[in-house]
Formats: structure tokens, sequence, C-alpha cells
């Protein structure tokens, strides 16, 4: 079923290759999108745009390299058109304890998750259409501590400003930038921590006991999220933020 809200519309996500992108990517093109994903893997890019279909494109672009994100968006625009809206939501979670905490590790974690987009949204304004809706992923941490967590957590504080930012910036082209902040969701992302799967395990168990709901959130509750944000059902709402966190930064 489709209530066809993106008909015609154009969407880029980057980190449109797994997890909450990916099912965001796929919802967007049931709702008449043509969608353009970028990521770093060519063989989950290839698999993510035949599961997402309408004519889908997926293009490889590392957000650590500021013209590859460029080269993609150009190869987007070039197929699908200027862009209406705008999923900037690659990103990688990491952490140590504090006082293991490397400079490599740190610049890897804000380089891509902060300085990616904040290029990732700089680089895309000369494809995108006036009135365009970029949505920028940011986690329920930016507005709580956690342990181990500390510089994922304030890349995420820091798109929540940029999302401020970046509306102030683009009002006289009425582009609308947002926030979306999910809590713990299960995705890939945990699974690329490097730890044996019971401890993968076990951490999802422990985040989801600490959720009021007392489980993850799934990636199709992300994706509908991520749909309000890009359509026009959030047209007065501008560097604002959605939580979608089973009210774990709430209650
Ligand atoms: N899952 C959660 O609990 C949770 C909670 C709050 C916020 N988030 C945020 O949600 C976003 C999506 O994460 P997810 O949970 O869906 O995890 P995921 O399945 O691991 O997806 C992460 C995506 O980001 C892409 N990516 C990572 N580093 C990149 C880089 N340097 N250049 C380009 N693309 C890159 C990955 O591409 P490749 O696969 O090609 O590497 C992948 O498509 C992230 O920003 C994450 O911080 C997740």
């Amino acid at each position: 079923m489709t209530s066809n809200k993106l008909k015609n519309k154009v969407a880029v996500i980057t980190g449109g290759n797994s997890g909450m992108g990916l099912a965001t990517a796929k919802l967007f093109a049931n709702e008449g999108a043509k969608v353009g994903i970028t990521g770093r893997n060519n063989a989950t890019i290839k698999d993510a745009v035949t599961s997402i279909g309408n004519n889908a494109i997926g293009v490889k672009a590392d957000v650590l390299d500021l013209k590859s994100i460029d080269t993609a968006y150009k190869e987007i625009a070039n197929k699908h058109g200027k862009f209406d809206v705008l999923i900037v939501n690659a990103g990688v979670f990491k952490g140590l304890p504090l006082a293991d905490f490397t400079e490599e590790l740190f610049d890897e974690i804000v380089d891509i998750n902060f300085k990616g987009a904040f290029f990732s949204v700089q680089k895309a304004l000369p494809y995108l259409n006036d009135g365009a809706s970029i949505v920028i992923t940011s986690s329920v941490v930016n507005e709580t501590g956690m342990a181990t967590a500390s510089s994922y957590s304030a890349t995420k504080a820091a798109v929540r400003s940029l999302a401020r930012s970046f509306s102030s910036d683009l009002l006289e082209r009425k582009i609308r930038v947002n926030i979306l902040s999910p809590g713990p969701i299960e995705t890939p992302i945990f699974d690329r921590l490097g730890m044996p799967q019971e401890n993968v395990d076990g951490m999802k168990e422990y985040m989801a006991s600490g959720v009021p709901l007392k489980r993850l959130g799934t990636v199709d509750e992300m994706a509908r999220g991520f749909l309000f944000l890009a359509s026009d059902d959030s047209s007065y709402m501008l560097g604002g933020e959605i939580v979608l966190d089973g009210g774990m930064g709430q209650l």
C-alpha cells in the first residue's frame, strides 16, 4: 500500500545500503520517490538498489573523501534530476573506555559522523531544489550521557546543532533541515563492533532493558519517521527534532 507521499520527488540517502537508511530508501521508493543511495560497500550497494526498485541508483561514496560525495551527487542528479529530499544518515558507532581512547578513533568518529554530515549537506547545495527537506540522523544520546561513547554522543549533539544553523542558512531557499534521533535500533551497526556474536547479543539485551518499551526499535519505525520529515507532512517544521527512542530519553 502506498500513499504516494513522495510521488515524483527525488530522494538521496547517504548510508542507504544498510540498516535504517536502506529501510528508508525502500519506503521512499514505495511512496513514489526516485531514490539515490550512497555507501562504501559496492556489493551491498548493488543488492540494495535491486531491493529498493523504482529505478533506484546507488553510488559508492565515502564521506571521509569529500570529493567522492560531490561525484556521487552529480551522478545521481544526472540520472534523476535535482533533489527534493536529502537524508544525511551515514555514520558509525564506536567506543572505548575514556582512559583508552585514541586520537585515531576520535578523529574517525568525528570525521565520519560530524564533518561527514556537515559536508554531505554543503556539497548537496547545488543539487537541491528550493523547498527541499534535509534530515540528519542524530541519536537520543545527543542529550544523555553514555559511558565509552563520549565522542560518538558529541558528534550526534553537533549534528543536532547543525540542523538549527543550516535551517537559518537556507531560509531564503525554504530548505528545511530537521533531525531524527533514534534510540537503540536493531541494525547491523552493532555487528560491526568486531565483538563475538554473544557479546553483541548481550549488549543489545542490555540496551533493550534500558528502554521503557523493553525492546530495540525497528528500522521500519525509523523509516516512517524519516518519511514524515521528508514529506510535506512536516512542512511547518524546521531546525527541529523527532525522537524515536521507545521513551528512553524521556521517562
Ligand atoms: N542503530 C542504532 O541503534 C542507532 C541509534 C541512533 C543513531 N543511529 C545512527 O543511524 C545511522 C544509521 O545507522 P544504522 O544503525 O542503520 O547502522 P548501519 O546499518 O551500520 O548503517 C550505517 C550506514 O552508514 C554508512 N557509512 C558508515 N561510514 C561511512 C562512510 N565513511 N562513508 C559513507 N558511508 C558510511 C554505511 O555504509 P557501508 O555499509 O557501505 O559501510 C551504512 O550504510 C547512523 O548515523 C547511526 O549513528 C543508529
